[in-house]
Parts: C-alpha cells; sequence; structure tokens
C-alpha cells in the first residue's frame, strides 16, 4: 500500500482500475494554482472487494499541485514537482479526498436533534413544520448559507442533498454552492400526499414543469459544477403518478442523478406494501416505476431483504447508509456486512440525513458505521470507513471520475485533517503504532469538525479552521522567518527580508558570543537554528540552519546566560523545557531539559538573565505568570508569581533587563491596553514587583516583546491584521512613548509578533511573515 521506495511516479486517473461511466472532471478557469504538501491518502479500488493493499493510495510526504481546479500532480513530494509554486506545508496531516455526503436535506439543518419520535410521527410533527418555513425566500436563503458553510466546515465538499417541495429553496442551495465552485448534487423534493398541504406539490405537472426548469439551470451548466437529482421523497409521499412522472424523467435524461428513501422504518416499510400490494415489496415499488439505475441513490436500506440487495446489485442502485440517523430515530442496523458481499456487492455510500443525523461531520458518522457494524461483530477499520466517506460516494454519484480521489486529473477537492485535533486524539495518536491506519481510526472514531484543519474546492482553500482564543496550537500555516533592523543613525526601519526557512510562529533571537541567533519552530514544529555574523565592513552573512531534533508547541525564548545561550519552549507535552548552545557556532544544541518546577502550559515561556540568574516567566493553566530562575550550580528555584493575579492574562509574557531591575510585559486577556511592570531588587523597604501599569494607547496588542537597546527599554507589539508599533521608555522616568506604527514590520499569521534584540549596535526585529 504504502509508496515503495523509488517508485516514485506521479499518480494519474488512468491509476484507477474503475473508470466509470461518469463524466469527465471539469477545470475551473482562474481558479489559483497551488501547491500541498502532507500525508496523502486516497482510493483506487473499493478496500472491502479487494482488500487494503490494493485499494490504498498513500503518499507519506506527498504533494498535491492544483491548476485550474484540477490536481495536475499528485505523488512524492519534490521541490521540483511543486512547478515554484508555493507550498502549503501540511506535513504531519492527513489530506483526503473531500467527504461525499450521500444523503442529506439541506432544508433540515436548523431541526437536528428534534427529540423523541420514530420515522413516521417525527416526519410530521418536527420535519414537516420545518421544511414549511422554507416557504420564505428570505428563510431559504439563510438556511441555504448555514447548510453549505457547515458542509465546509466538516470537510464535506459534495452532498447530494434534498430541498425542500419549494424550487427556491433548491435555487438558493444551488447558488450557494456554485458561489464557492462546489460539486453539489441537489434536488427539489416531489411530494404530493401525506403532508400539509401547504407542504405537497399542487399537481405532478406543476412539480415537474418547476423540475425541469431547474434542471435547466442547474445540471451540469457549462463549466459549472452543481448536479441535478430527480427527488420523490419516498413510497409513502408520493402518487403512483409522481413515481410514475420521475421515472419517464429519468429515462429521458438519464444523465440526471435520482435519490429517494427506502425502507427505513419497520412500520414504513409495513405501510408501503399496504399502500402498494401490487408489488412484490419496498424496492419493488420503485422497480416497478422505473427509478432504479446507476444514479439512485436509495437512503437508508435498513430493512432490504437479501433479494432487495441483490436488485440493488444487479441494477447498479446505491444504498446511502446513514448510521447517525438510524440510531437517533431508532430505525434500526444497517447490514454492511451483507450489503457487501463479495459476491454481489451494492455500492454503499455514507450520509449524515441531517436532520435524522445528528451531525453534518462524515467524521461522526463513520463513527456510528463503525459501532452499528460491530454490533453485527464486523470490524471495519479506518480505510474502509474513509472509503465509505470519499470514493464511495463519488461512484454512487456516478462523479468517480470528477471527486473522491486524489489522483492527477480529478478536480482538486479534498480535506486536510488533524489526527492530533483535540488533546484526547493527540494522546490516541502518541499511544498508536503511528501507522496511517491508525490515524485513520483515530480520525474516524474521535474526529468531528474540529479534526478539519482545512477545506478545499477546486484547489482553493475555502475553510480553514479558526484559532480558537485560548487555543495554544494555532493552525500551521507555513510563513517564512523575516527580518528587519533598526538604524539609530538614520531612525528608520530596513524593509523586511525574508530567510526563507519556514515557520508558523513568533521567530527568537538574540546576540551571543558575537553572532545573531535567531531560534525558529519550523513548520513541522522542530525547533531551528541560524545564526547571523557580522563582518568588519558593516555587511553580514547567515550561516547553515540547525536541526535540534526537539519539538515545540510555542514560540521559543532565547536568553544567553552563564557562557551558554539558553533556549526556552514549552514541548508536546505542555512542559517547559530548555537547550543550550555553547559558543562555538558550529556545534550542535543540547539534549532538552525540563526547567524543574515550572508549571504546564502551552503559552510561550519568556526568558532573560539578571542579577546573575536565568529567570523564566511561564504562563500556567490559571493564566497567572510563574517565575522561576536558575542559578546554574543549585538548579531552578520557584520564586512565585508576577503581581496581581487578580489581573487575567492572555498568553505569554516578555521579559527584559534594564538598568538594574527586571521588567515584564504582559497582555491581559480583555483585550485592553498592555500591561508592565518591574522587578527591583534595591526596592526599599522590601524588593517586589511593581503593581502593573499600562502602555497607554496598546490596546489591542496580542504579542509583546520588549528588550534594552540604547539605554532605552523598547517594546514592540503585533496587532491584527498585520499592524506593528513600537515604544520605548527611559530608566529614570518610567512612562512610555506613545505607541508608534512600524509601517515596514507586518508578522503574519495568528498570533505572531516580532521578537527584538540589539545586535552591533542596531536593533534587529524577527517576524514571521508569508508572501514568498
Ligand atoms: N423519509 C421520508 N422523508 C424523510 C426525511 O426527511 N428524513 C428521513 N430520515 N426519512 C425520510
Ligand atoms: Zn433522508
Amino acid at each position: 500500500m504504502d509508496r515503495q521506495e523509488g517508485a516514485a511516479a506521479p499518480y494519474t486517473a488512468d491509476d484507477d482500475p474503475n473508470p466509470d461511466c461518469g463524466h469527465p472532471a471539469v477545470p475551473t478557469p482562474g481558479a489559483p494554482p497551488a501547491a500541498v504538501r502532507g500525508r496523502l491518502l486516497w482510493f483506487r479500488d473499493d478496500p472491502f472487494l479487494v482488500g487494503t493493499d490494493r485499494a490504498v493510495r498513500y503518499e507519506p510526504d506527498g504533494l498535491l499541485v492544483c491548476r485550474d481546479g484540477l490536481i495536475t500532480y499528485s505523488g512524492p513530494y519534490t521541490p521540483e514537482a511543486a512547478e515554484g509554486l508555493p507550498v502549503t506545508d501540511h506535513r504531519d496531516r492527513v489530506i483526503t479526498p473531500g467527504f461525499v455526503d450521500a444523503h442529506v436535506h439541506s432544508v433540515q439543518i436548523g431541526m437536528l436533534a428534534s427529540y423523541g419520535e420514530t420515522l413516521l410521527n417525527w416526519l410530521q410533527r418536527h420535519v414537516y413544520p420545518e421544511e414549511l418555513r422554507y416557504r420564505s425566500r428570505d428563510y431559504a436563503e439563510t438556511g441555504a448559507e448555514l447548510f453549505v458553510r457547515d458542509l465546509l466546515r466538516n470537510g464535506t465538499t459534495t452532498a447530494l442533498a434534498y430541498t425542500s417541495v419549494f424550487a427556491h429553496s433548491t435555487e438558493a442551495v444551488f447558488a450557494r454552492a456554485a458561489e464557492r465552485g462546489m460539486r453539489l448534487a441537489a434536488g427539489k423534493v416531489l411530494m404530493d400526499r401525506d403532508a400539509p398541504v401547504g407542504l405537497l406539490d399542487p399537481d405532478v405537472g406543476t412539480a415537474m414543469a418547476a423540475t425541469r426548469r431547474l434542471i435547466e439551470r442547474w445540471h451540469r451548466p457549462r463549466g459549472g459544477r452543481t448536479v441535478y437529482a430527480v427527488s420523490p421523497r419516498f413510497a409513502l409521499a408520493c402518487s403512483r403518478d409522481m413515481l410514475t412522472a420521475a421515472g419517464s424523467l429519468w429515462r429521458e435524461r438519464p444523465d440526471l442523478l435520482m435519490q429517494t428513501h427506502i425502507a427505513e422504518n419497520a412500520d414504513e416499510v409495513l405501510e408501503v406494501r399496504k399502500r402498494f400490494p401490487e408489488c412484490s415489496g419496498y424496492l419493488d415499488v420503485y422497480r416497478a416505476h422505473g427509478l432504479l439505475g446507476r444514479g439512485m441513490v436509495l437512503g437508508h436500506g435498513v430493512h432490504l431483504t437479501d433479494r432487495e440487495l441483490a436488485l440493488c446489485r444487479t441494477t447498479r442502485s446505491a444504498v446511502a447508509h446513514c448510521p447517525t440517523s438510524n440510531l437517533f430515530l431508532g430505525s434500526g442496523l444497517f447490514r454492511l456486512r451483507d450489503a457487501k458481499l463479495p459476491a454481489r456487492p451494492v455500492e454503499v455510500a455514507l450520509g449524515t440525513d441531517v436532520g435524522g443525523g445528528t451531525s453534518l461531520s462524515l467524521l461522526s458518522t463513520m463513527n456510528e458505521a463503525y459501532k452499528v457494524a460491530a454490533l453485527d461483530r464486523h470490524a471495519v477499520d479506518g480505510f474502509r470507513l474513509f472509503h465509505l466517506a470519499t470514493r464511495a460516494g463519488a461512484r454512487a454519484l456516478r462523479m468517480e471520475r470528477q471527486v473522491g480521489s486524489l489522483a492527477a486529473g480529478h478536480e482538486a477537492d479534498f480535506v486536510v485533517l488533524d489526527p492530533r485535533a483535540t488533546p484526547a486524539m493527540a494522546k490516541r495518536v502518541e499511544a498508536g503504532d503511528g501507522s496511517i491506519g491508525d490515524a485513520l481510526f483515530t480520525l474516524a472514531l474521535l474526529g468531528d469538525d474540529r479534526a478539519v484543519e482545512a477545506t478545499y474546492v477546486a484547489g482553493r482553500a475555502v475553510h480553514r479552521r479558526q484559532q480558537k482564543k485560548d487555543d495554544p496550537n494555532p493552525p500551521r500555516i507555513p510563513r517564512g522567518v523575516a527580518w528587519s533592523r533598526f538604524d539609530w543613525a538614520s531612525g528608520t526601519w530596513e524593509k523586511t527580508s525574508p530567510l526563507r526557512n519556514l515557520t508558523h510562529r513568533t521567530p527568537a533571537a538574540e546576540a551571543y558570543a558575537g553572532l545573531l541567533y535567531c531560534v525558529y519552530a519550523h513548520s513541522d514544529d522542530m525547533l531551528r537554528s541560524v545564526y547571523y555574523r557580522r563582518q568588519d565592513d558593516g555587511e553580514g552573512e547567515w550561516g547553515p540552519v540547525a536541526t535540534t531534533q526537539t519539538f515545540t508547541t510555542t514560540a521559543p525564548a532565547l536568553a544567553p546566560y552563564h557562557d551558554l545561550l539558553y533556549c526556552v519552549f514549552a514541548d508536546k507535552n505542555r512542559m517547559v523545557r530548555y537547550l543550550t548552545h555553547d559558543d562555538d557556532p558550529e556545534s550542535r544544541w543540547s539534549p532538552p531539559e525540563h526547567v524543574r518546577g515550572a508549571p504546564e502550559t502551552g503559552h510561550a515561556p519568556a526568558a532573560t538573565a539578571f542579577a546573575d540568574r536565568l529567570h523564566v516567566v511561564v504562563h500556567d493553566d490559571d493564566g497567572r505568570l510563574a517565575w522561576l530562575a536558575r542559578h546554574s550550580e543549585d538548579g531552578w528555584a520557584d520564586l512565585g508569581h508576577l503581581p496581581d493575579p487578580e489581573v487575567e492574562i492572555r498568553g505569554g509574557a516578555s521579559i527584559a533587563a534594564y538598568a538594574g531591575r527586571l521588567y515584564a510585559a504582559v497582555v491581559p486577556a480583555g483585550g485592553g491596553d498592555v500591561l508592565w511592570t518591574a522587578y527591583d531588587p534595591e526596592e526599599v523597604p522590601r524588593p517586589g514587583w511593581w503593581p502593573y501599569r499600562t502602555i497607554p494607547g496598546s490596546a489591542g496588542t496580542h504579542t509583546v516583546r520588549i528588550c534594552h537597546y540604547n539605554g532605552l527599554l523598547y517594546a514592540t507589539g503585533a496587532v491584527a491584521p498585520r499592524e506593528t508599533w513600537w515604544a520605548r521608555q527611559g530608566a529614570d522616568l518610567p512612562v512610555w512613548t506613545r505607541p508608534a506604527p512600524i509601517p515596514e514590520i507586518r508578522p503574519d499569521g495568528p498570533e505572531t509578533g516580532v521578537s527584538i534584540t540589539p545586535y552591533h549596535g542596531l536593533l534587529y526585529a524577527f517576524l514571521c511573515r508569508d508572501g514568498w
């Protein structure tokens, strides 16, 4: 399954042994080119049928190149393969085809988890009243926007959706999908009986005319990606004439999709048998009306008999397995093992069936699918679960040449998944064997929308997971280390220059042993360092990048102390650790050691040498700043906390020695002015931290750094989006100048700031920046 050494060839659509009769991929001209790197995983065949090894494609360090909305390269990462494009680095993330939801009701997004009924009562009491609200165009527009946005947030790039009986609700969903260039199938529900009058098609002719108008506008429009699905709701909601009309439309236009519900609930099955005594069973009703065939997606199928499953197979009709819904409504347990019987395998895909289903997440749906199969003593591994949600969905919707695969030639719809999205998932992944199978199973059983880091449609990122305010692990959109410097003589900042080393956090910088060191969290989260040496002629040169083999989850802090350069950070387990480097630039960083006594943290620690000790300040879980110091002989001492534990701090602090005092600057939780304080060992009657004071005019700052330069204390602050300021104060007059903007320095990326440090008479600034 895994790509073999030496077999480094790209994957193409020809790689797939089952090209479907479906339509070819449609480019999206004008979609920006993109190159994305990560653990690529997709399928060339069905693992239920041919086994994992033959079915799975996995590229542990893979690259996707997308142009005009299509995948043009899919294979091992090499710098050449990126064709000069900037590479978005998702290296420790799993990239799979975007999920396909093969059965969902766009107009039920507002009534999930409606309590306490089984199917037929639930439809009357909860579903139909909600769908009646879609009479209002405004309501339909709002619902459609929420639905489409939520699909993408959950990593679903293609859905087969029922809308309501009102054609404008179908229009609204298509329009919202088309705006985003999504490949989405939907249909106006056909229903002319057993529901409130206001929710029924007035007659078959009117229903068909509305359907045809929608088809004309939205079914595979030139260059567009929307597809029409004829949607008779289910046998109990449709007259024979309605079913017949749907069947003849499909005969006339076999390129349309068809969808309906089948054998979801035992009472429903009995009712259908009563209503259609001329038919041999539920599925036979649809057969008799010409509704079976390739492109029909039957929802649920919980109570299909073996003979009916066989008929699904012979007619190539697919079944959408909707486990969260079947459990929520107590409908029953779909027999996945029997459906996938190798002798007559049925095409089975996954559906959320929102609002019968309780989540739009196909990861959550995989989770329930696993458990339903487990009750049947059928263990379904992560590969099979992901196949159901990707390639199997594409096949059910006859879109196999278009979506559901990462092979070159397909439309560039894919999803970036973080198997460590929550603390429990991170722990689980660490306890696992590190294989892709284990990562997939963890995602399937523990993941939901939080694990969807980014969703791409036609090569464009249409969703990126927002970093929560208190999320110490910002999403890793790799950017570059960049630097600038302030020239005291001319009073100007230089324009920022890139170093081309990838990072996504604020780099740290410090002068040490005649060199200027910059240590940063590379985009793989490993600490790296690079140094700058100023020559006698004033020019400078950068040394080689050194790797530390040490992971960090925070920005690092640097401090020279007792002949060594210390680098302090928090590791994957939130432990505060440090590395040291000696004064030989060619030597290696030491292995990491623990800052004993430090609280666990996900925030960047601060460090500086002061009064013959190395001081470290750590933001703890209670929002306080713990203060520790190392004296090289006697280890780490716990010195308590910074002043006023009542003040809630947001993120880390910055500390600096200046004028015989230890200064600290911190950002308050409420977004007010930056706070600062100082510890004066000479203070009478007793040394202590001053109460916090503010830097007036600095409100909105998210990251602050301070340092001593040229006899003054300097502060820089970063303010979203991409603004920075600086201010300074003197020793005798502890009042900051009004923060002034620095247009030359604009850090990029969530919550990244600017580190400042003096070197050879100039003030250097290091930051994380996009744009090359
Ligand atoms: N059967 C007919 N209509 C529906 C519906 O809206 N949801 C579910 N789960 N089953 C149905
Ligand atoms: Zn449904």
